[in-house]
């Protein structure tokens, strides 16, 4: 862990401000909110890093909708992308004939939102589409059809509204750019 706690030793740059991130919630929602019009949506929110996201993002949708969660993970506390994907906790809920709406951060090889959209089809939801807040393209290590997004990013390391560092950092109300050196710090 990098040792000096103060945020400006840890964050290079600010990306989104908490105004670019409720632009971004409200576009999406209205958009979500035309297209899921007459539905009753399953919101499915990726633990722990969509939580932020979801609960401002669902708030802008004019929809009957429920909400439950799943936790997979394929990165561990490492920042690599390690394609093993599992189930850490599951949903409650049949999504047997639902229409399946995933709310994840953000999409960086793909694996685990390809992993989620699989098993969820298999279960045999009548659709599946994702909405990511952030949509990062560089590492893509499939196809993914990313439905909903908020806004691309570059190939760094972005931290806050839920995006952690080792599950750090989630709490920040902006998104940052983390330190090339804090990531370097914490790999020794
Ligand atoms: P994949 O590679 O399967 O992974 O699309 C998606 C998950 O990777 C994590 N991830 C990040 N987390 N800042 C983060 O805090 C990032 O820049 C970043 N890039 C990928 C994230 O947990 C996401 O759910
Ligand atoms: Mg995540």
């Amino acid at each position: 862990m990098p040792k000096n706690d103060n945020i400006d030793n840890i964050i290079d740059h600010k990306l989104f401000s908490e105004d670019d991130i409720h632009q971004m919630c409200v576009r999406l929602g209205q958009q979500l909110t035309k297209d899921y019009a007459g539905k009753n949506p399953l919101i499915v929110g990726a633990l722990k890093g969509a939580i932020f996201f979801l609960t401002d993002l669902v708030r802008e949708m004019d929809v009957k909708e429920q909400i439950d969660f799943m936790d997979v993970s394929s990165y561990g506390d490492g920042l690599e992308s390690s394609g093993n994907v599992k189930i850490v906790s599951d949903l409650a809920t049949d999504v047997k004939d639902r229409d399946v709406l995933i709310v994840e951060d953000i999409v960086d090889t793909g694996l685990t939102l390809q992993f989620m959209k699989d098993l969820l089809k298999k279960r045999g939801a009548k659709s599946v589409k994702c909405c990511v807040l952030l949509n990062k393209e560089a590492n893509r290590k499939n196809d993914i059809e990313v439905e909903y997004y908020g806004s691309k990013v570059g190939n760094e390391f972005v931290v806050g509204y839920g995006l952690d560092f080792m599950s750090f950092y989630r709490n920040l109300s902006y998104i940052g750019v983390l330190k090339p050196e804090v990531i370097k710090l914490a790999q020794k």
